[in-house]
């Protein structure tokens, strides 16, 4: 365990808070496409299948006789849905929102960099919900090496080592929060690393929104919503969340023909999620679009177990790196760096009372 190397996880510069992140034009726009869409489907769901593989991403191992179901994984159902990827941006009607001059100027002047591209574009959308897991760093990539060509497991490992920062991609996210509950629903980051005090930003919030470096950050989203709506019952992966036919601006979840939960306007939580990439200066540019200092997955393998066996670590000498699931339990164990450990209180009803 690497509980220090988590201390370098400060983002370049401390998060930037404005607001009227979006014009009402703009709001409007986004929650038509947002409503006439959908439906969409879980987070959860991008990337698993069936339970027990997000326990076998996580560290946890269930008890024996233990047969583990949706339920009780699904305590924090968050949906998501895409507006763009890379340069194009799926809904026409949104590309000012997407190809936004004012956010890549936020963007190049968080970093002090000359050049920025609009890259990931997306929306989280929630009714209450329990805190949604420990703090985390968003997923990141390395000049060579993305989701396109490398594992996940290996692309988080290489980013918790700290050893490949020379090739990890510079990014800048502007996320902009639509909550008008009054019951948590806000958002806490480690600026300081994981060790220094939690920042929060609190909800009520309207087109708040920060100019954040996720991938060098800590943070979680907080709880929100009133408690007793904060249960969720019969959900599986295949839940989705569509706006309710029956009240104006409500949403609900449904699984197959069920209705799970309706969730009023007033405790709907719309987080819009606007990525870019950042570039320096045009050397860093050329580099990069010219792949002139790529790294590939069998270089940063090489790397990685050279430095575990600086540290003392045995290491045999993988034939399949890529798929060898001791060397995957091996790594998680080691570059495990934990995490923040002073996460504020939920709020709950009587305090916002
Ligand atoms: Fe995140």
């Amino acid at each position: 365990m690497l509980r220090e190397l988590a201390d370098n996880f400060r983002p370049v510069a401390p998060p930037r808070i404005f607001e009227g992140a979006y014009s009402e034009d703009q709001y409007r726009r986004l929650t038509k496409v947002v409503r006439e869409n959908g439906p969409w489907q879980l987070i959860l769901a991008e990337n698993f299948e069936r339970p027990e593989e997000v326990i076998a991403t996580t560290s946890g191992e269930l008890p024996e006789g233990v047969e583990l179901t949706w339920d009780m994984l699904l305590t924090n159902p968050v949906f998501r849905g895409y507006l763009a990827r890379q340069g194009v941006c799926f809904y026409p009607e949104l590309e000012d929102c997407y190809y936004s001059s004012r956010f890549l100027e936020m963007a190049r002047s968080y970093w002090g960099a000359r050049y920025a591209e609009p890259e990931t574009y997306l929306f989280n959308i929630q009714g209450p919900t329990p805190i949604g897991g420990p703090p985390h760093l968003d997923g990141t990539v390395f000049r060579g090496m993305t989701m396109e060509n490398t594992p996940l497991w290996l692309l988080l490992t290489m980013a918790k080592s700290c050893l490949f920062r020379r090739w990890q991609a510079k990014k800048c996210q502007v996320i902009a929060w639509y909550y008008k509950g009054r019951i948590g629903g806000g958002f806490n980051c480690w600026p300081d690393g994981p060790s220094g005090d939690p920042f929060q930003i609190q909800a009520p919030m309207w087109g708040r929104a920060v100019v954040v470096e996720n991938e060098m950050m800590f943070h979680h989203g907080q709880a929100c919503g009133p408690v007793a709506m904060r249960q969720h019952r019969g959900l599986d992966i295949k839940s989705t969340i569509e706006p309710d036919p029956d009240a104006e601006g409500g949403w609900r979840i449904v699984t197959g023909d069920v209705v799970n939960q309706r969730i009023p306007e007033q405790e709907v939580r719309f987080l819009v999620h606007w990525g870019a990439r950042v570039f320096m200066d045009f050397d860093e540019l050329k580099v990069t679009l010219d792949h002139k200092d790529d790294i590939s997955p069998e270089r940063a393998v090489e790397i990685l177990i050279d430095d575990m066996r600086k540290r003392g670590i045995e290491v045999p000498t993988p034939t399949d790196p890529m798929n060898d699931p001791a060397l995957v339990r091996l790594v998680a164990r080691v570059y495990d760096i934990g995490g923040p450990a002073n996460i504020p209180a939920d709020a709950i009803d009587e305090v916002a009372a």
